[in-house]
């Protein structure tokens, strides 16, 4: 490349910068770094779009160029007037908490933007590893695994190679009619309804499973269900367990619906998407006995490994059952070595190095450091469930919660509809911007949904749910307010 003088770029060459690349950089870090500090603590409010913003989002597209340092701040702003699920009071679905040292390590893998579908040396041993060391973590016997954009994609793969394992050759032929279904729980979450739609096995083949008392799924229903299908003919292509349900943490009995798994034969893949990290804690183990005998799993570090998206793992215990469902010859992709290509196991071709913010942060922090960030997660949603139950004006579920979704109600005295009133406090509570809580349908009831999956969260964060919804409720359930 032509150099100017001191280093920089030759101007003739387009897409240049029009300031030092050194210069843009520091501009650059000087935003991240006050983001980092305002993620500290929680902010006070979540402060209206600005004017400039309003008029920039309505710009067409721009056929010259604008000075870098004008438009990285006005990507601050942007940014500032986003929902970041980095701050310690966003408590909605399950969030992810851009590690610090994941937003660095994103960056130097999308400087070196690697493509981790063919072997790119080091980087490829990189994931590798960061493969093994995810699986350690849980306690998982991976014969191989990928880093995927999430679970989404992680489900679809176990959910392939399971499918290619029941039906050798359905891959080519495709299922051609023949019957065929896959178990889950009612609890399910609809990433895998989706797996099932697009691998050809179809929704109305997912058998949801009922449920026990604690919202997991009952082994002996499953074990009749795959009875009654074999009987019918009807070929079982997998089971799939959910470590951590995304409604109420429930976590399915693994060992218990292992054993039905053995005795029939069919693949059991763990969406431990969300709640799979929690296997590696001491006071959550035993809950993931069974995960050992499984076929595949799904974890995603960019929900309770704390790192930014996207960064999704998938583990199988047997490696040839991903490349029997996926690899292919490609006159323009030689099979030059014995060594696979990611691409043989995985569904995406292009592929960034997600592998190494992972592998960054287990090296910096070590991976004690995640398990008592996990371990405090736990116990914030201890204090809240306790908290809520002493409360005369909340509701808590029956049990405590298994993980760290906690879902609470606001039921004053004086309210006669609770569903219409947790809807509107959901409602408000996003717009007051003190937390950021969603509500979520249990059994055909508004509940609050707080989950606790950020390490920056703190006891004061936890307590301020409740003060806030108890503050916003109690003017919602005013006579002559609407609930
Ligand atoms: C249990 C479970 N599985 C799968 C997913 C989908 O994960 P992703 O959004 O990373 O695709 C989620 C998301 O919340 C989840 O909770």
């Amino acid at each position: 490349m032509a150099a100017s003088p001191d280093g920089e770029p030759a101007p003739e060459r387009p897409l240049h910068l029009d300031a030092a690349r050194e210069e843009v950089l520091e501009h650059a870090a000087r935003i991240v770094a006050a983001a980092w500090r305002s993620f500290d603590r929680f902010r006070p409010e979540e402060p209206p779009l600005d004017e400039r913003v309003r008029r920039l989002l309505a710009e067409a597209l721009p056929e010259s160029a604008t000075p870098v340092h004008e438009v990285l701040d006005d990507a601050a702003r942007i940014l500032d007037g986003s929902i970041a699920q980095a701050r310690p009071r966003y408590f909605a679905f399950i969030g992810s908490s851009g590690l610090e040292i994941g937003t660095v390590g994103d960056l130097l893998a999308h400087t070196y933007d690697v493509n981790l579908a063919v072997d790119a040396r080091a980087a490829t041993q990189v994931e590798r590893q960061a493969v093994r060391w995810v699986a350690e973590l849980v306690g998982f016997p991976a014969g191989a695994g990928a880093f995927t954009s999430g679970g989404t994609v992680s489900n679809v793969t176990g959910l392939a190679a399971a499918r290619e394992r029941a039906l050798p050759g359905s891959r080519h032929e495709g299922l051609a009619g023949r019957p065929v279904a896959v178990y889950c729980s009612t609890e399910v979450h609809y990433s895998v309804t989706r797996a099932v739609e697009l691998l050809g096995i179809g929704s109305d083949r997912l058998r949801a499973i009922d449920t026990d008392g604690l919202r997991r799924m009952r082994a002996d229903a499953l074990d009749e269900a795959i009875a009654a299908d074999r009987a019918a003919g009807v070929v079982p292509i997998a089971v799939v367990a959910t470590g951590g349900t995304t409604l109420t943490g429930a976590v399915d009995p693994i060992g218990a619906i292992a054993d039905v798994c053995a005795r029939h034969g069919v693949w059991l893949h763990v969406d431990g998407a969300y709640g799979l990290p929690a296997a590696a804690v001491a006071s959550r183990r035993a809950m993931f006995e069974g995960l050992e005998r499984a076929d595949s799993c799904s974890i995603d570090a960019h929900k309770w490994l704390y790192l930014p998206k996207a960064c999704g793992v998938v583990l199988v215990r047997d490696a040839d059952a991903l490349t029997a469902a996926f690899a292919h010859e490609q006159g323009y992709l030689p099979h030059q070595r014995h060594e696979l290509h990611a691409v043989d196991i995985t569904l995406e071709y292009s592929r960034p190095f997600r592998a190494l913010k992972l592998w960054l942060a287990f090296r910096v922090h070590g991976a004690a450091a995640f398990k008592a960030a996990i371990e405090r997660n736990l116990a914030e949603a201890d204090l809240l469930y306790r908290r809520a139950q002493a409360a005369e004006d909340f509701e808590v579920m029956e049990a405590p919660p298994q993980l760290s979704v906690v879902p609470i109600r606001h039921v004053p005295p004086g309210v006669r509809d609770p569903d219409a009133h947790n809807r509107a406090l959901a409602e408000q509570i996003q717009a007051d911007g003190r937390v950021y809580l969603a509500s979520a349908l249990i059994d055909g009831e508004v509940w609050l949904r707080p989950c606790f999956v950020n390490f920056r969260t703190t006891e004061e964060d936890v307590l301020a749910i409740l003060e806030v919804a108890r503050e916003l409720g109690a003017q919602l359930a005013r006579p002559g307010s609407a609930a």
